[in-house]
């Protein structure tokens, strides 16, 4: 799989740890995030992550800012994109078996490297269940025509 992952100057060091790991697992890894500490703005790396999954040049995204959440709001902004923030692994395989997350996002002020591996890990091995799922993922994508 080609993973984009990005991310801002508080999470760096985490995404050099979650890039190895992703292509330890045998997938991708698209850097699209900053490579230096210096402050900058969490919503251009979460549109990137998410502008990547939209148009196909990456299979999935993960997105990492402090907390997990300016990154998410950001790329959920994107059409297309359902970005989850996941602190631990049962929500981040949930957010693949039922609601077909493209995004998996994390705090690295939140989640040590440790954890965030294991997030990642279930996050990747995880496919969507489909079925009941597929009808309430498509009344969540039907709210993006409304808007
Ligand atoms: C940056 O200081 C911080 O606000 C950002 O990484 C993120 O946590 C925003 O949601």
């Amino acid at each position: 799989m080609r993973v984009a992952i990005g991310n801002d100057h508080s999470a760096v060091e985490l995404k050099e740890i979650i890039a190895d790991y992703v292509r330890e697992l045998g997938h991708e890894a698209i850097n699209l995030g900053t490579d230096t500490t210096q402050s900058c703005d969490y919503p251009l790396y979460g549109e990137k992550v998410g502008r990547a999954v939209v148009s196909g040049e990456a299979d999935l995204g993960i997105a990492i800012c402090g907390t997990g959440l300016g990154i998410s709001l950001a790329a959920n902004k994107v059409k297309g994109v359902r970005a989850c923030v996941c602190s631990e692994p049962y929500t981040a395989r949930m957010s693949r078996l039922h609601n077909n997350a493209n995004v998996l996002c994390f705090g690295a002020r939140v989640v040590g490297s440790e954890l965030a591996k294991m997030i990642t890990q279930v996050w990747l091995e995880t496919e969507f269940e489909g079925g009941r799922h597929q009808r309430r993922v498509d009344q969540i994508m039907e709210i993006e025509g409304k808007s």
